[in-house]
């Protein structure tokens, strides 16, 4: 049995050999594929693998295809938007995530961005602070729950939107719930964006939701650069000499963004929100557990295609 790690952003060395160990000690082969530059990497690697655990790499259909043993893909993190569920489908094999398990590292990163844009992007100059200041988290998952518990405890006022989590659940935690995506923008000078990138939420915030905003406005994004309309980005930078705009996802027109509007965006240089040692080891160990657990007991819990 032949397990595929293929991470083209690595894991910390410990969460490797973490995931080593399990795979080891299940009598299993264990295979590593880092800082790969191309997919053609992968296709080849793949090849005889039983079981492929990924970060955000491409599980696209030619390497789902390309893979003639394979059973298994867990997708260690939350959004597996990168697998091709249907060519898994398609060809028999189980795609999982491991979700949770890399949640606190992305939700910090969100504050850590909040703090940058509220300090101007550390430019000397006297920024804001974020106590008394409105949040609002756009979906309330594992991630979204998260922040809003670290902003309470930066003295935040936190509300939220996620028509598919009960208002009960979301005022145990002492948010506010805001039942309309538009009442989110317009009532929050902060907004984490907390979406999935799926055909319905790809380029669903547009400049005119996130006009909205009130004076001062940063739109945070440790979520997708897909959910974003990038193209009406530039018009809301043109009439909204206040916005800011953060993401650990640059889109596409990054370069020009931050030529035309220096100081009012950010994006880190490669997606940092599961680079911690802890959400590698987390998900890691899970994506391991996970692929064991399947091939000896048939176990599909964590099972996202059909
Ligand atoms: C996730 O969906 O789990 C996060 O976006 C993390 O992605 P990464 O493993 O590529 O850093």
């Amino acid at each position: 049995m032949k397990v595929l790690v293929a991470t083209e952003k690595p894991f910390a060395a410990e969460a490797v050999n973490e995931i080593k160990k399990i795979v080891d000690e299940a009598g299993y082969e264990f295979v590593l594929l880092e800082k790969y530059e191309n997919n053609s990497q992968l296709i080849e690697a793949v090849a005889d693998a039983d079981a492929l655990i990924i970060r955000s790499d491409n599980a696209t259909k030619e390497v789902i295809d390309s893979a003639n043993n394979l059973k298994i893909i867990v997708r260690a993190g939350a959004g597996y938007d990168n697998i091709d569920l249907e060519a898994a489908t398609a060809k028999g094999v189980v795609a999982m995530n491991t979700p949770g398990q890399n949640s606190n590292a992305v939700a910090e990163l969100a504050l850590g961005m909040m703090i940058y844009s509220a300090r101007g992007f550390f430019n000397g100059k006297s920024g804001t602070e974020l106590k008394g200041k409105t949040l609002g988290i756009h979906a309330y998952g594992n991630v979204g729950r998260l922040v809003a518990g670290l902003a309470k405890g930066f003295g935040m006022e936190v509300s939220a939107f996620d028509p598919f989590v009960s208002a009960d659940k979301i005022e145990a935690d002492g948010v506010k719930v805001i039942t309309s995506v538009e009442d989110l923008y317009s009532k929050n000078q902060y907004i984490s964006l907390n979406i999935p990138a799926t055909p319905e939420t790809k380029k669903s915030i547009t400049a005119d939701l996130l006009s909205k905003m009130p004076e001062g406005a940063t739109l945070v994004n440790t979520a997708r650069k897909e959910v974003i309309d990038e193209d009406s980005l530039v018009t809301l930078f043109e009439k909204r000499q206040d916005f800011k705009y953060v993401s650990d996802i640059a889109p596409d027109n990054a370069g020009m963004l931050l030529e035309k509007f220096p100081g009012r965006v950010y994006f880190t240089p490669k997606k940092m929100g599961a680079q911690t040692e802890e959400a590698n080891i987390n998900a890691g160990i899970a994506a391991a557990r996970q692929i064991v657990s399947f091939i000896e007991n048939g176990d599909t819990t964590f099972k996202v295609n059909k």
